[in-house]
């Protein structure tokens, strides 16, 4: 991202517009404040189109005050680090991992090559990578104390749960991943994650349909071995489809990071502490669980379901803008704009949809986007369809269940998390997360009663 500029599109890049995402030089000059009931005033710098909120504490109302703060609930205006990962401009529908539109990466990379240079800052030569695939590929096995664990799951348990909680058990396995300012160790703990969690998703859904375990096959690439985990049966080598395999390709490049969100907010937030990776990981992972992040991908299938027929959508629109309930899949954070990862996955759908027929529930998906896109309501609100809006639909087709979904967009979001995690750790102005609260509860009062029966 830009050397000295605030990624998501927020008023740091109306202060200093820019289309580079990265050779505009950064905002300079001050903010001049003035406190009214001290009559103080100061010029606070401008660097990188921010203020320092800890500047602020200098305006004191009086000398036992602890100094002004920002209050900022759900960050909406607060950078929390400086990154060079990722780059958002929301309101240009721009996204980029180092520099590179994430167009391109879509149609020519690989997930390793993009889960490299997320880490890395650069693509890999080839003998890098070459490695960098063997390091990846031979550390796909987890001990079999990893497989009962999960067979402890009851049948019914959602994949998520059951990942989170394997990745978390991780740790367990792995004391030395406590070392996390020794950068052999630290290498070898993140190609271990990023080799087995797509082992332990593909685990936690046979498990879920009472099927043994296939174990990785070092002689596939990543993907096609994920795939020959989930859906391999009795056949020697799992084929895999080759429109299948580059649409999972693509939607990992896709899903593989997006800057300071609310699952990798909790991996930096979490990793601050100095605990170990695999346990910022799980922390990241139950972040991604949740209905407004990657649980979305479900829910706009739920809701898909719940509709039926084309002929109620206009009845769901106006169940929606009278704030029945919200259309899944549309608006984000950031995106003020067509999510560019939408626009890719949109038309990933036709590609699948060309081998597997054409299905009902992509047609409900389609005009439910077209009327959506014309009315006051999301035009006004500048809601466009988010990346889970057609993904689940993709995965559908290849016959993952509803419920794996968000564990799909766990396994590639590994590798930002990972590279967010050790750039928060490198940073040397990170500290513990900690922030401050307002507190509006009672002052102090006396304890005077009871001491109350058991
Ligand atoms: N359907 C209907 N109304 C919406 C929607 C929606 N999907 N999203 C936002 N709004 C309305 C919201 O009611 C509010 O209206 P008003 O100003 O009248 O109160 C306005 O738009 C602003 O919404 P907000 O909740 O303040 O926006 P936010 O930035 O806090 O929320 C969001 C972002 C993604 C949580 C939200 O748009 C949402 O809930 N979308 C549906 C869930 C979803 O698709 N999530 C996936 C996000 S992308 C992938 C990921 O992060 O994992």
């Amino acid at each position: 991202m830009s050397k000295g500029k605030t990624s998501s599109g927020g008023p740091a890049e109306h202060a200093q517009p820019s289309t580079d995402g990265g050779a505009g030089s950064a905002n300079s000059g001050g903010l001049e404040l003035r406190d009214q009931r001290t009559g103080k005033s100061a010029i606070l710098p401008i660097a990188d189109g921010t203020i320092r909120a800890t500047d602020l504490r200098q305006f004191k109302a009086d000398a036992d005050d602890f100094g002004l703060m920002t209050y900022d609930p759900a960050f909406m205006n607060t950078a929390s680090c400086r990154s060079a990962i990722t780059f958002i401009d929301g309101d240009k529908g721009i996204l980029r991992y180092r520099g590179y539109p994430i167009e391109q990466l879509a149609e020519k990379a690989t997930f390793l090559e993009v889960a490299w240079l997320l880490r890395r800052g650069e693509l890999p030569t080839q003998a890098e990578y070459d490695k960098y695939v063997h390091d990846i590929t031979y550390h796909t096995y987890v001990h079999e104390n990893i497989r009962k664990f999960l067979e402890g799951f009851r049948y019914d348990a959602h994949p998520m749960s059951m990942l989170c909680s394997s990745v978390a058990a991780l740790s367990s396995f792995y004391p030395r991943a406590h070392d996390i300012f020794d950068a052999e160790q630290r290498n070898i703990e993140i190609i271990r994650l990023l080799a087995k969690i797509p082992t332990l998703a593909a685990f936690s859904l046979r498990h879920m349909r009472g099927l043994p375990f296939a174990y990785p096959d070092n002689d596939l690439s990543y993907t096609e071995n994920f795939l020959s985990m989930v859906f391999r049966m009795t056949e020697s080598q799992y084929k895999t489809n080759p429109v299948f395999k580059r649409a999972l390709e693509i939607l990992f490049i896709l899903h593989a990071d997006h800057e300071q969100n609310a699952s990798t907010s909790a991996v930096r937030a979490i990793g601050s502490t100095q605990v170990d990776p695999y346990s910022a990981i799980a922390g990241g992972i139950a972040a991604l669980f949740g209905p407004l992040h990657g649980g979305a991908n479900e829910q706009v299938l739920l809701m898909i379901k719940e509709i039926g027929e084309k002929k109620n959508i206009p009845a769901f629109i106006e169940g929606v803008k009278k704030g029945e309930g919200r259309l899944m899949g549309f608006g984000h954070r950031v995106y003020k704009n067509y999510d560019p990862r939408a626009q890719i996955v949109k038309k990933l759908c036709y590609d699948v949809f060309e081998v597997t027929g054409m299905d009902k529930d992509l047609e409900i998906a389609i005009e439910l986007e077209q009327v959506a896109l014309k009315d006051e309501y999301f035009v006004q609100r500048k809601l466009y369809p988010n990346v889970d809006f057609y993904t689940g639909l993709i995965y559908r087709a290849m016959g993952f269940p509803t419920e794996f979904f968000t564990v799909l967009f766990a396994i590639a979001r590994t590798a930002g998390w990972l590279s967010q995690w050790e750039e928060m750790l490198l940073d040397k102005e990170q500290k513990i997360a900690r922030p401050r609260q307002i507190y509006i509860g009672e002052p102090e009062r006396q304890y005077e009663g009871k001491l109350l029966k058991k």
